[in-house]
């Protein structure tokens, strides 16, 4: 038997296969002495980022690689990379060479004591900073974390860091709560924790990124206000169902807007006028869905496509009958209450279609 398995590096990648060997090296140097692991997570990059892993790890048993299908998301990858190993102790390092892997020994000493739980590296306490960042990454990064003080109740200066290191039983205790949206992995556990985390914040400097490019964009800064949201009435409206509605009433616009531009604007017959509305918001409300309700398994290419707006198709309109008749029997129970009737019909349908193309449309 050889020594204990001390810690663990979980690597989230997307397109990083030009960074995979370096961040190897690197963390070959900062751990030297260690009994350690990298746990690369990617999710079927499409330059082969799993691939380049693989290939170190023939050679080198600490590394490892877990290669999601189908699946997108920085949180979770994390979270499923944490679970994964048997270390103690586990650390998430971006896999772009932006985090100071030198950190890590300290970050892991300072665990050691048990009077803490997470150590976080920090780019706004004395000593860290942001590099090279423009003002106005600079200003979306000081508004994000402004907002995460609404969910997040304790003086932290860095919760947005995607660079830390925590006990590993506290990942698997609270892995049931997490969101798992977005990029905020950090927040996450902070915010899902009954009882505070004690942590320690330790000062780095982002740097800059040589190869490859950030996937921070606006569906990621969106991510982001779901998962607050997520914290805050999640238990109330589930954020996927929010979304879902939300879009459904978007799709009511584009309804009305189709309708109108045919039979007011070409003086088509009604019921023509009324088949083109309900597919355009139908297909409107199917792809907006897929790119943004479900982006985490979202359908791509033909058949999957195709396949999913039959199923979505099919499952609404039977929602749509079921929020008719609903109606018209609440109607008929309670005359008169036409407005009440028809807004339960509408609330049934929804859920009925949430439910349904939940499972059915995106759930594999
Ligand atoms: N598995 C997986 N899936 N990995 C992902 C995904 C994804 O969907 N999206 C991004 N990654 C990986 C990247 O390949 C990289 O290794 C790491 O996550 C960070 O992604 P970047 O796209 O480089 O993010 P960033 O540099 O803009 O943001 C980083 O710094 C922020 C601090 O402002 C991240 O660490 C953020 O979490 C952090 O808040
Ligand atoms: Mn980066």
């Amino acid at each position: 038997m050889g020594d204990l398995l001390q810690l663990a590096v979980v690597i989230p990648t997307f397109n990083e296969k030009a960074n995979v060997a370096t961040l190897i090296a690197k963390l070959d140097q900062a751990l030297v002495g260690l009994n350690w692991e990298a746990i690369f997570v990617d999710d079927d990059s499409p330059d082969g980022t799993a691939d380049a892993a693989r290939e170190i790890a023939r050679l080198d048993k600490r590394v490892r690689v877990i290669q999601r299908i189908g699946r997108r998301g920085l949180s979770s990858a994390c979270i499923e990379g944490m679970c994964a190993t048997a270390a103690p102790i586990v650390a998430v390092i971006d896999g772009d060479l932006q985090h100071d892997e030198t950190l890590l020994p300290a970050m892991l000493d300072l665990l050691k004591d048990g009077e803490t739980d997470v150590v976080i590296g920090s780019r706004f306490v004395s000593g860290g900073g942001t590099g090279e960042w423009d003002s106005d990454r600079v200003a979306k990064s000081a508004l994000a974390t402004k907002l995460s003080r609404r969910v997040l109740k304790c003086d932290l200066n860095d919760p947005m860091s995607g660079f830390f290191m925590i006990r590993t039983d506290i990942v698997r205790h609270l892995s049931p709560s997490l969101s798992a949206i977005g990029f905020k992995i950090l927040l996450d556990l902070l915010t899902a924790s009954p009882t505070p985390l004690r942590f320690v914040e330790v000062p780095y400097t982002f740097r800059c990124r040589t190869e490859g490019e950030s996937k921070l964009d606006h569906v990621v800064a969106m991510e982001y206000l779901i998962a607050i949201y997520d914290r805050m009435f999640g238990r109330v409206v589930p954020v996927r169902f929010a979304m879902f509605s939300a879009i459904g009433v978007l799709g009511v616009g584009i309804h009305m807007a189709v309708l109108t531009a045919l039979f007011v604007g070409f003086g088509t017959h009604f019921l023509v006028g009324e088949i083109v509305a309900t597919l355009a918001a139908l297909t409107f409300n199917f792809f907006l869905n897929n790119a943004l309700t479900y982006r985490d398994r979202r359908l791509k290419g033909w058949r999957q496509l195709v396949d999913g707006w039959v199923s979505f198709a099919v499952i609404c309109s039977v929602g749509a009958v079921a929020n008719v008749g609903i109606a018209a029997f609440l109607y008929e129970m309670r005359d008169g209450a036409w407005a009440a009737s028809a807004l339960i019909g509408v609330l049934v349908g929804a859920v009925w279609n949430y439910a349904l193309s939940s499972k059915f449309t995106w759930g594999r």
